[in-house]
């Protein structure tokens, strides 16, 4: 079983040759007897054709194959006839004719058509359950081969800036102060147990006080949230830690990294320094602390215009300390009934009141909420959004942080109906980076009535702010960032604390950890520190979301071999399922099955 040539190498520089090629039968075409195949590997396809005259028996056995089946073939490149020529295939000039078959596997039909085309239409729960024949289509083949040409460059890049990998441990203990963990119980310890490593970040710290000074580790993580587009169960993070290493050193040095991702991967040049945006702005703006820049409808801020409105709703936000925020979606006055409905069912899925609008259309504002404006606030309002014939305003008027929230969705929205619309064009390769910067350290969870890590615990306080961690914590910024791109968070890290006096202070007087918690989940962690902790900090990249965004998909699942459903489950393999009773025993685990 050797074959002499792969499926996308044979030209009319091989003509006359004698050669013998294996993989799938992509497609069977019978013309007038003559049997031809296109012959496909991971490469490519090359046809092949069995002509009866030559020889019948190979010629009926040809005709019997079946799509996807395996087969092995031998024969002598020839000359298409003209006119059959393909030139959209590199052996597109030339075929095989066989004199030799060999039938590895006949395949059963498969469940649905293979081409990019065929498959990209089917429900994704038969492609996962199938997933095998899934990434055999061209398109997932790629995701594949970006995603390792992408790994290859990152650790090709951090080893040429004298990074080292190290692999940490997946079996951890459990954390509180992270998402949801996945729980593995001890046989050997009853009633004890390990949690799936959320990060590495912890490892990654102690590898800093080890002295190891730069680390980087492509690493698996696990996070039991609700699944989607972007998020996986296991997943995947480029994740570093250096020491004696400031925010601008980071910056460089990340900026270096995706430059070289995207010159190996795409042969883009991406230009850098990255802009900066602090939190503050990228929310008042873009609504969010991910902002797709690629495009404006930017929010705009109207407190001070309904201060003393006669329209209830604005002005009592606005006297008890709210915000009036509003976004002019250009050019989408077109907008249907149901259209509006759905954009104001969004906004109330965000805990908006309504979603009040402006429609402008024929001269008119035709708006269930105008009435209620005196001239001033009307005037005020077109000079701030730059209101004119054909536009759609969309107002909020609720807290500060919901304000954002509710129109950063409807600005996301309102893009994507402008783009059905062929009104604006958003391209997927318009890579538009940035840092996002100056979060607030802390921020306050009501439902727990406490102060929790906007990033994580570890994460340093701006040094000027640091002063305000005991009288205003929500004032104190963090030495964290985020790199986005297009909307979503690529990835994010931190300067860390690394003097135990002030790690100790932050979880137990700041984030409110009692002092036997703190000692028993982080002791370890503040020990390690009073022998020398280097000053350190670092970052962890979704490595599943930029081979995505490579790939120009939006789910990672389109990039992941073998992912998980939204529910979690893996279609092909059956997971999860139910344990023997024996099993249980031996875990010391017994399980009640709610009703
Ligand atoms: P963070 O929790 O922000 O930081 O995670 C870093 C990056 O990992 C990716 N990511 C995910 N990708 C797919 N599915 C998920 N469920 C998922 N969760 C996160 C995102 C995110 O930006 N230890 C810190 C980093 C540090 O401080 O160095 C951390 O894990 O792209
Ligand atoms: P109402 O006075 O409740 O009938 O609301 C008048 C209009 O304002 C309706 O279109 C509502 O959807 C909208 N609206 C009500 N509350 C808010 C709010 N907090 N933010 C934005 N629009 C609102």
């Amino acid at each position: 079983m050797k074959r002499t040539h792969h499926c996308a190498q044979l030209t009319t520089a091989n003509l006359g040759e004698t050669v013998s090629l294996i993989g799938w039968v992509d497609s069977i075409r019978d013309h007038g007897g003559i049997i031809f195949i296109d012959l496909r590997d991971r490469k490519g396809i090359t046809q092949v054709k069995f002509d009866p005259q030559d020889n019948a028996e190979l010629g009926s056995r040809a005709a019997q194959l079946k799509v996807e089946s395996v087969i092995e073939i031998a024969g002598k490149v020839v000359t298409r006839p003209a006119g059959t020529t393909n030139s959209a295939l590199p052996t597109g000039e030339i075929e095989v004719n066989a004199t030799e078959l060999v039938v590895h596997n006949i395949s059963d039909t498969p469940p649905f058509p293979l081409d990019d085309a065929g498959g990209d239409k089917v429900n994704e729960d038969l492609r996962l359950t199938y997933r095998y024949l899934d990434l055999r289509r061209p398109k997932m083949r790629k995701n594949l081969q970006v995603r390792h040409k992408a790994a290859k460059a990152i650790r090709d890049y951090f080893d040429s800036q004298e990074f080292i990998e190290v692999e940490t441990p997946a079996l951890f203990k459990s954390t509180p102060e992270g998402a949801r963990e996945y729980l593995v119980p001890s046989r050997i310890h009853a009633g004890q147990f390990y949690a799936l490593s959320q990060s590495p970040q912890q490892f990654k710290q102690i590898l800093m006080v080890a002295g190891v000074e730069r680390y980087f580790q492509i690493a698996r993580c696990f996070r039991d949230e609700d699944l989607r587009a972007d998020r996986q169960m296991e997943f995947t993070q480029v994740d570093v830690e250096a020491s004696f290493i400031d925010r601008e050193g980071i910056y460089a040095l990340f900026e270096g990294m995706l430059k070289k991702v995207w010159k190996d991967v795409l042969d883009v040049d991406l230009p850098t320094p990255f802009p900066r945006m602090p939190f503050i702005e990228a929310m008042n703006r873009y609504g969010v602390d991910k902002p797709d820049v690629r495009f404006g409808l930017e929010l705009v801020d109207l407190t001070s215009t309904f201060t003393n409105s006669s329209f209830k709703v604005f002005q009592s936000t606005a006297a008890s300390g709210g915000s009036i925020k509003a976004l002019n979606a250009k050019g989408l006055a077109d907008l249907t009934q149901g259209e509006i409905k759905n954009l104001e069912e969004v906004a109330k899925s965000l805990g908006a009141k309504g979603l009040a609008f402006i429609k402008v259309e024929g001269g008119e504002w035709k708006s269930p909420i105008v009435k209620f404006f005196s001239d001033a606030e009307k005037a005020e309002l077109t000079q701030k959004l730059g209101i004119e014939e054909g536009d759609m305003v969309f107002f909020a008027a609720a807290t500060w942080e919901k304000a954002c929230a509710i129109l950063g969705r409807i600005r996301l929205e309102s893009a994507a109906l402008l783009q059905k619309r062929g009104k604006l064009t958003i391209r997927p390769d318009d890579w538009k980076f940035l840092w996002v910067v100056d979060f607030p350290l802390m921020s306050y969870d009501e439902a727990e009535n406490r102060y929790v890590a906007t990033h994580h615990p570890f994460t340093a306080p701006v040094p000027e702010d640091a002063a305000l961690l005991d009288s205003d914590p929500k004032k104190v910024r963090g030495q964290h960032y985020d790199v986005v791109l297009n909307g979503m968070e690529l990835g994010g890290g931190s300067i860390r604390i690394h003097q135990p006096a002030l790690q100790k202070k932050v979880f137990e007087d700041v984030l409110k950890i009692p002092q036997d918690v703190v000692e028993s989940r982080f002791g370890y962690m503040l020990k390690a520190f009073t022998y020398g902790a280097p000053p350190h900090g670092g970052i962890a990249f979704g490595l599943d979301r930029m081979v995505a965004l490579l790939c120009g998909t939006t789910s990672i699942r389109d990039v992941i071999a073998f992912p998980k459903t939204q529910k979690g489950q893996d279609l092909m393999a059956q997971s999860p399922t139910p344990v023997t009773a024996k099993q249980l025993k031996e875990l010391h685990i017994q399980t009640v099955i709610p009703e």
